[in-house]
């Protein structure tokens, strides 16, 4: 596997990778919108857009939402300047039933964050490994919103102050080759 592009597409999506190597310089405040902003603009089911992104800048807000963080994702995101909660409400606004959509559309807006916090030259590192029940329980999370994903922002830091276990695997993921996820409608079915 490489990471290989066969055409041409967006710059910040071709050069963004989820470093662990973050600077604890502070975010500028406005960076932290815009880049909140790029996600606001994502496409969602009937535009419910039903992300939301808690967001930790205060040494407090941070600390609390660090204690949610599995011991393997503190040894390198303590550091952050930033940490985010990202929820999605579960039902429609319209009319209280499920929204299937809602994770899809919280994904995209992730993505679109990722790729405004690169263009300004911030990292935006997703992470999965938390205590999501923790978090629910002291944060007084509603039921109908879905504990989706943490992540760390940050600028670049330096890789030489990783621990050990982080420094082989600090550069950009790999990607299997277009085909095996461009699929024919029949592949299935063969
Ligand atoms: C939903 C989600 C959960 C993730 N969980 C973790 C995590 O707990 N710890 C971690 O170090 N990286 C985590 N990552 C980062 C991925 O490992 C990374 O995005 C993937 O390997 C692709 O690499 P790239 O982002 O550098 O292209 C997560 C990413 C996403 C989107």
């Amino acid at each position: 596997m490489a990471r290989n592009f066969c055409c041409e597409i967006l710059p910040e999506i071709m050069k963004r990778w989820s470093m662990r190597a973050l600077s604890p310089e502070p975010l500028p405040h406005y960076d932290i919108t815009a880049i909140c902003e790029a996600a606001r603009y994502a496409p969602s089911c009937f535009n419910e857009q039903p992300w939301r992104f808690m967001a930790a800048t205060s040494p407090t807000d941070i600390e609390r939402l660090r204690s949610f963080l599995a011991p393997k994702n503190r040894r390198w995101a303590d550091v952050a300047p930033v940490l985010l909660l990202i929820l999605a409400k579960k039902t429609f606004a319209r009319n209280g039933k499920p929204n299937r959509w809602s994770s899809f559309d919280t994904g995209t807006a992730w993505g679109y964050l990722t790729l405004e916090a690169w263009r300004r030259g911030i990292v935006a590192h997703g992470m999965g490994g938390f205590d999501a029940e923790k978090a629910r329980s002291e944060l007084k999370i509603p039921d109908d919103h879905d504990i989706i994903a943490m992540a760390a922002l940050g600028y670049p830091g330096d890789p030489a102050k990783l621990a050990e276990e982080f420094r082989e695997s600090e550069k950009p993921g790999e990607r299997r080759p277009l085909p095996d996820t461009l699929l024919s409608p029949d592949h299935f079915m063969r």
